[in-house]
Formats: structure tokens, C-alpha cells, sequence
């Protein structure tokens, strides 16, 4: 089988790497790809969000699966672009459809959606420029800090907490004046909660479920989670809180009726489901819902699946995912991400990257890179993720700083404190 996966992060080169191990798997295309996916197949200049013409390519390379990395083409309803097209209904979509990817991209349903359903998160309420004057009442009744939460999709950035109720009361206004365009027409605001955030995966069918390695992200980007929000400097799977009993709670209060309330409402959804959860005295409560992998964590949970992927994808397409094994490598995962510096603000993409050829035992995913007259570099914020086994905690995240601090590129950081608190 032909199978296209669609994005061009650290993510997508690991999702690649999984499913250019299976033998379900023919020619591998990745649209648009990076300097790393172009190694396990072939990069193919497509936006992600042009549908017409992934559907042009899909219909001439005998595509038969499309795996989706991002949101945002899940967001914009790519699963239903290609279903109701009758050339391209016959392509299994690994992504939800549009209705489906509202749990990530309307913060407001999502919380709607766990009330209805009786999921664990925490309290709230949603406003718009009409009712602002309520917003900053209800800001009144609660404690600090504060979370305030743009509604829509703003490029990892909507999530505000704040210290003060004066600084909440003026974000607020802000928030809902058009500081994230759209994405802020209407803000949540949401009662803080104190814990350890975990991120559980889940590949579903819309009926069945398997539940995939969870991992720890590493979101800031000063060492013991400090200074500016990031797109992730690390992950670590396993997670050990996440214990046995752990995780039957959050299969049992968060997965299971996730999954029955998608059906009881209707909505169809075949893909990953990224319950962003936090644990509040040994209680998982959710944070957010992702419609899709997490990133960094895709970089580790991969090296932990030893099954293979497309078989489950197939089951995902199917409606059998009861019928495919999942198998979980009992060994640790560790990822350590590699960043520009000036990273999450202001830096400069372009300079070469030496050491990426010399054998190890890590695995190196590219975030941001291209090739330039023959040579790869960096070209992004996040560069690589180097994701490494071990037979623990310590001995995975060593293998990746080794690795971490052989690479070299001008200005390179990264944290070394991935793993450190748990
Ligand atoms: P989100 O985009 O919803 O994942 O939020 C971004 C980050 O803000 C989360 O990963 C948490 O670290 C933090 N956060 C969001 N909501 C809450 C909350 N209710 N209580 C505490 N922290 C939160
Ligand atoms: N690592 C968090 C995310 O992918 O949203």
C-alpha cells in the first residue's frame, strides 16, 4: 500500500520512521516533509491545507492511506474533503472528521462536550465581547492565578494565566478585543489546577480504542520550566505516576466515555485522540483535548510501539481495531530537542548542521530542517529531537545528550533537565 503523510515536524519524521518499518508499506510520501523524512521516502511540495491538490496526488500515486500529523487540516476538514469526494472516498483518512477535530479546535465545545459528558476537568465559563462585563465578574469569584483560554485554534499561544486579577481582567478585555484575531472571539475561563501534566494517546475507530505509551512534555524553555512557552524541548515515556491504576481511571473516567459521548453525539472520529491531562492529588483531570500526536511526545511514544503501526492504522480504517494487537515496549524513551537560539522568539534559520552522519544509538528527527546546496540546516525553532532507548530513565536520557551535545550547529540550546522531576 501507498501511504502520504501529511506535515513537516519532528512528529511527521517519526510517525515516518514507524510506518516506513511496516511491510503493509510500499512507496512513502510526505507532504511537505523535511531534510530528515526525505531519507525514508519521498517529500512532495504540497501545503497541507490544499486539498485539491493532495487529493490530484493521492488519485495518481495510488495513495490508499493518508496519515495526518497537524490540526489544522483536521480542523479544516480534510477526513470529510476526501470522503465526500466519490475519486477519494476510498482513502483511509487517519485523522478525524471536521466535527470531530472541534475538540481541539473550539476550546468552549470541548468543555461543553466533558460536561455533557461527565469527564473530570476543570470548572468554567466561556465569554464573548457581549458579555465581557460578566467575564470580569466571574474573574472576581475565583482564585489565582488565573487561566484564561482563547477559544479557537492560535498556534499553541491562546492559553493565558496570569498572577493577578487585575492583569486577568485586563488580558480578558484584550483577549476578547481581537488579540488572537477569530481564534479569541469567545475566551474560556477556567478554574486553575495544581499537578503533574501527562499526555495519554489513543488510537480509536470511533467504537474501539487502543490506548498508546503515554509521555511527560517539557513545554518551557528555561530549565526547571522556566521562561517562554515552547513547542516542547522533551518528552520522556513512560511517565511514573502514570501507573497501572492511574491509567485505569483515566481509561475508565476520561477515555471510555470520551469515546461513547463522540458516538452518543454523532461524531465521527477515526484517528488519534491527545487527552492533555494533569494529575490533581492521584485524580487525571483532562487540560485540553488534541485532535492528533503530540509533538515532541510522537519523537518517544514511536519508539515505544513494537507493533506495527499500520497495521492498527488499517484497523483504525476498518472499524477492527478490536482484532489488532497493540504490543508496548517495556523499555524507557527519552527525547531531547535541539532549538535555535533566540527560540521562542526572534532567531536565524539557515546555518549548517555537522555530526547528523556519525552512527549511534539514537534516533535524530528532524523539527526544522532543509537542505541547502547539499547540505542540512536548521530551519526552524525546534531543529531535532534526538530520541534515544534505554533500560531506564537515566540511561535513555543519557544516550540522548550524548548524541545532544555531539551535534553541533551555531547557537544551538537545549535543556538538560528533560526527565529531572519525575
Ligand atoms: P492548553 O493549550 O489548553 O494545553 O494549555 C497550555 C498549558 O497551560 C497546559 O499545558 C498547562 O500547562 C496550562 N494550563 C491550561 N489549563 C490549565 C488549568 N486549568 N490549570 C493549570 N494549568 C493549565
Ligand atoms: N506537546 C504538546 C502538543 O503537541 O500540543
Amino acid at each position: 500500500m501507498n501511504i502520504l503523510i501529511l506535515g513537516s515536524g519532528g512528529r511527521e519524521h517519526a510517525l515516518a520512521w514507524k510506518t516506513a518499518q511496516s511491510k503493509r508499506c510500499d512507496k512513502l510520501f510526505i507532504a511537505p516533509g523535511n531534510a530528515g523524512t526525505m531519507v525514508l521516502g519521498k517529500n512532495v511540495p504540497i501545503d497541507v491545507n490544499d486539498f485539491e491538490k493532495l487529493k490530484a496526488f493521492a488519485l495518481e500515486n495510488d495513495i490508499r492511506m493518508i496519515i495526518v500529523g497537524p490540526e489544522d487540516p483536521l480542523v479544516n476538514g480534510i477526513a470529510d474533503a476526501f470522503k465526500t469526494d466519490s475519486a477519494t472516498a476510498g482513502i483511509s483518512v487517519i485523522g478525524p472528521s471536521k466535527a470531530g477535530a472541534v475538540l481541539e479546535g473550539s476550546k468552549d465545545f470541548a468543555k461543553e462536550f466533558m460536561k455533557r459528558h461527565g469527564i473530570p476537568t476543570a470548572a468554567y465559563a466561556t465569554f464573548d465581547s457581549a458579555t465581557l462585563e460578566q467575564g470580569l465578574k466571574f474573574l472576581e469569584t475565583l482564585q489565582p492565578p488565573y487561566v484564561l483560554k482563547a477559544d479557537g485554534l492560535a498556534a499553541g499561544k491562546g492559553v493565558l494565566i496570569l498572577p493577578t486579577l487585575e492583569e486577568a481582567q485586563k488580558e480578558l478585555g484584550e483577549m476578547l478585543g481581537g488579540m488572537f484575531g477569530e481564534a479569541s472571539r469567545k475566551v474560556v475561563i477556567e478554574e486553575f489546577l495544581d499537578g503533574t501534566e501527562c499526555s495519554v494517546f489513543v488510537l480509536t475507530d470511533g467504537t474501539n480504542y487502543k490506548i498508546l505509551p503515554e509521555a511527560k512534555d517539557y513545554k518551557r524553555i528555561g530549565e526547571h520550566d522556566t521562561g517562554l512557552n515552547t513547542g516542547g524541548m522533551g518528552s520522556i515515556s513512560p511517565v511514573p505516576f502514570a501507573t497501572k491504576e492511574w491509567m485505569q481511571k483515566v481509561d475508565s473516567r476520561i477515555i471510555r466515555p470520551t469515546i461513547d459521548g463522540l458516538k452518543a453525539d454523532g461524531i465521527d472520529y477515526k484517528g488519534f485522540i491527545f487527552f492533555g491531562l494533569i494529575n490533581v492529588a492521584d485524580n487525571p483531570m483532562v487540560i485540553e483535548y488534541n485532535c492528533r500526536m503530540g509533538d515532541p511526545e510522537t519523537e518517544s511514544v514511536m519508539l515505544r510501539i513494537e507493533s506495527d503501526i499500520v497495521d492498527l492504522f488499517e484497523g483504525v480504517a476498518q472499524g477492527n481495531l478490536d482484532q489488532r494487537e497493540i504490543v508496548i515496549d517495556s523499555r524507557t524513551a527519552a527525547s531531547v530537542m535541539l532549538v535555535s537560539g533566540g527560540y521562542p522568539e526572534a532567531y536565524v534559520k539557515g546555518y549548517p548542521i555537522e555530526g547528523l552522519d556519525a552512527g549511534s544509538d539514537s534516533i535524530v528527527f528532524h523539527s526544522g530542517t532543509a537542505v541547502c546546496d547539499g547540505r542540512v540546516v536548521t530551519n526552524g525553532g525546534r531543529v531535532l529531537a534526538i530520541s534515544s532507548y534505554g533500560a531506564d530513565k537515566a540511561s535513555a536520557l543519557s544516550a540522548s545528550y550524548a548524541e545532544a551535545d555531539r551535534i553541533t550547529f551555531r547557537d544551538k540550546y537545549f535543556r538538560r533537565d528533560i526527565g529531572a522531576d519525575l
